[in-house]
């Protein structure tokens, strides 16, 4: 990429920042939608949370696959292309692309270039004999798939429970919009966090060694740096509740005192105990998240859970 290019992206990210959170300030209940947390900073610390004692997501998911790469890939037969809606570290993928021994392309989607790049080579080299197909694009966004693989069936996959983190209704929007973006035919391997005790959700968002209170805070940090702003991030602390209402995890970021900020020269204030809404992590029942998906067009195929009942694996296809 020239660099007058990449100058104008970063102007056109700064751009949609800024409004984010100035809007996003501006409400009576203030929030800024969760994407913002990943940064290069958040990505690493989020990396970090995913390895947490506590935060018992990613490892959960990573057994399953691997307990049932055998059956995933006898579902998905021979041939398919992984089209992966937010290719992140694409831990999970080397797991499951090293299970679909007969897979014949790789196709990330992920907003972030870097991140899709080094995925990309980092999978290229281990998996020689995938076609590989990276799509930078935003995945809730329109998006189209590359010509090379119209003919070829396709297994989507999207990990990490990150479907609980749309409003229920975005959800079912979402898994029908992949639904139509695979096409006629297709499967979708995907990963749904499970309703369970508050004393194994609860440290899960708030771990004792603070790594997803920076996480969130990070967020802070981030608009002081680029949005010209002036938060004194230790006037501030993280907070997880579990809504029971929704079944929900609900992050935010309190205010612990009556205060004054200002970004990009507009003044917010906060009361003391006032809340910055960054993020809601939806936790389903199998039956729910069945009900989920047949209301996006999707048929649940089969339905994989850990033996303590965490974190549960659907293989849907589009009937
Ligand atoms: N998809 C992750 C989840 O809902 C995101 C996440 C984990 C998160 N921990 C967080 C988001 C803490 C905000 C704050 O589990």
């Amino acid at each position: 990429m020239s660099s007058i290019v990449s100058e104008i992206e970063t102007q056109l990210h700064t751009g949609e920042f800024a409004e984010a959170v100035l809007a996003g300030l501006a409400q009576s209940r203030k929030s800024i939608p969760c994407r913002f947390l990943y940064d290069a900073r958040g990505s690493e610390l989020f990396e970090e949370i995913t390895r947490l004692e506590e935060y018992y997501p990613t490892r959960t998911e990573i057994g399953l696959l691997k307990d049932h790469g055998a059956e995933i890939a006898e579902r998905a037969g021979a041939g398919c292309a992984v089209v992966e809606f937010g290719s992140g570290s694409s831990r999970k993928t080397h797991i499951l692309l090293e299970a679909l021994t007969q897979a014949s392309a790789y196709v990330p989607i992920d907003i972030d270039d870097a991140v899709l790049k080094e995925a990309t080579s980092r999978l290229g080299a281990d998996f020689p004999h995938l076609a590989l197909y990276p799509v930078h694009a935003d995945f809730s966004q329109d998006i189209r798939l590359p010509e090379e693989i119209e003919d070829t069936p396709k297994l989507g996959f999207f990990p990490g429970s990150t479907i609980g983190n749309f409003d229920l209704d975005s959800a079912v929007d979402f898994l029908a919009d992949a639904g139509d973006l695979l096409g006629p035919k297709s499967d979708l391997l995907i990963g749904a966090d499970l309703q369970k005790d508050t004393d194994i959700l609860i440290p899960a968002y708030d771990d004792a060694s603070g790594v997803t209170a920076e996480f969130t805070l990070n967020l802070l940090r981030r608009i002081n740096r680029e949005l010209d702003a002036n938060f004194d991030v230790p006037r501030f602390a993280h907070r997880a509740v579990y809504n029971d209402d929704v079944g929900r995890i609900e992050i935010y970021i309190e205010s612990l005192a009556d205060q004054k900020v200002s970004v990009l020269g507009r003044p917010f204030t906060f009361k003391n105990g006032e809340d910055i809404h960054v993020e809601n992590s939806h936790k389903f029942t199998v039956p729910q998240f069945k009900a989920l998906a047949q209301d996006a067009g999707w048929e649940t195929e089969q339905v994989w859970v850990d033996e303590n009942d965490l974190f549960s694996m659907h293989y849907l296809t589009r009937p």
